[in-house]
Parts: C-alpha cells; structure tokens; sequence
C-alpha cells in the first residue's frame, strides 16, 4: 500500500491512502500555498499539543469535516466541550483504529493546556507506518521506538529554539534509524532559521542507512 504526503509547512501534513486522509497539528496561518479549512477534506486530525502552531484550526476543522480529533486526554476533552469527536490517548497507549494502530510518544515540550503532556505519534496508516515527533528535545529512548512499532518514516522537528536544531536532530535520526527522515519545524519564522541540506549531509554522513528527504513547504512525496 502507498501512502501521499503532502507537507503545508512547518509541523503540519496530510497524508492520504485506503481512500482516507490524516492531518497533524493543522496550523495553517502564513502556508506558501495558502490553503485555508475550506480546502481541506480530512477524516482524522492528530494534535501532539496546544500551542497554538500545532493546535491551529483543528476544532473548527473537524467540524467543518465530521473528522474524528485523536489527541492526548486534556486536549480531547477541550475538543468535546468545543462539540468535536475526539478519541482520547495518552504517551505510551496504543489502540488499533479502522485504519492502523497508533502510539503515543512522549514529547518533551510544554502541553499548552494544564495537566497535559505534549506528544509525538507512530501511525500505521493503511500499511504506511511513520513516526511524527511533534515539538520535542532530544532524549535518548528514542532509540526504542523502531523496536516498538517499526516505521520507515520520521518527521523531525530541526528548527531549534523551541525543539530539536539540526544537530540534535541527527543524533536523534541515528538513535531511530529510519530508513527516511523528513525535516519539519523550521524556518517558519526567524528564530528557527535552519539549513535543512546541512542536516541533510550531517545525517547522512553518520548514517550511511538513512537518507534525508527535504520536502519543501506545499510540497509532496509518495511513501510506499
Ligand atoms: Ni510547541
Ligand atoms: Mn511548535
């Protein structure tokens, strides 16, 4: 099975396949493309945290798409006040959906919400598994997960600042060894200006087994 990602920019993406698409974090202010909620048509919505570039328009989304919000507890439960669906999970929980289990990771990030945890996930979606660190440090049990729930992919947050720069991002690629890994959360504003090519060269040197795609803002790439 083949999966489409479509990276908006900076921590969101869809990713279509079996017939259904998925959207994280959908924060769409500033997009190249500007795609506003109109544009999209989306059945899931994946939300690793509340701030407000990753929680962006995701409640007023899933109503406009009847879409099921799958989310940490604290934030689930803001969405169903707010009259959202939402299935609620939390870091280490798994659960078998129609289309594929997902795990939640931790995150070391702030939650944006009191009581709340940020997150990351590994989505099996339709047969294509990936991992999506969400806004996070660099911690060494990253190094587990692959054995948790294999992916080939992993979606990691280079900008630095707030999460992850290019360098702890590397040691976190070789920690995961993903065979592709997909820079994300950088460059959206000035205090998280990266090179994505020199993470690129840097990953690549030290793991020779993984390669570095840079998919740019409103770009997309076939998973398989
Ligand atoms: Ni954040
Ligand atoms: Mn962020």
């Amino acid at each position: 099975m083949t999966a489409t990602f479509k990276y908006i920019h900076h921590a969101c993406f869809t990713v279509t396949a079996g017939g259904e698409t998925l959207i994280c974090d959908p924060f769409l202010d500033g997009n190249p493309e500007g795609i506003t909620m109109k544009d999209l048509k989306v059945d899931y919505i994946f939300i690793t945290h509340a701030h407000g570039d990753h929680l962006g328009c995701a409640y007023e989304l899933a109503k406009q798409c009847h879409a099921l919000i799958i989310t940490t507890a604290e934030i689930a439960a803001q969405a169903q006040e707010k009259g959202c669906e939402a299935h609620a999970m939390h870091l280490g929980g798994t659960f078998r959906f129609p289309f594929g289990k997902v795990r939640v990771t931790p995150a070391f990030h702030g939650s944006g919400i009191a009581g709340g945890h940020a997150c990351g996930f590994i989505i099996n979606f339709h047969g294509t598994a990936f991992y999506f660190a969400g806004d996070t440090a660099l911690y060494s049990d990253m190094q587990l997960l692959r054995s948790l729930d294999p992916f080939r992919y992993a979606l990691l947050p280079i900008g630095g600042n707030f999460t992850m720069d290019p360098h702890d991002a590397a040691k976190a690629a070789c920690f995961l060894k993903a065979p592709v890994v997909i820079p994300i959360h950088y460059n959206t504003w000035p205090v998280i200006t990266q090179d994505p090519a020199a993470f690129k060269k840097e990953v690549e040197a030290k793991m020779p087994e993984t390669k570095v795609v840079i998919v740019q803002p409103g770009g997309t790439m076939e998973w398989d």
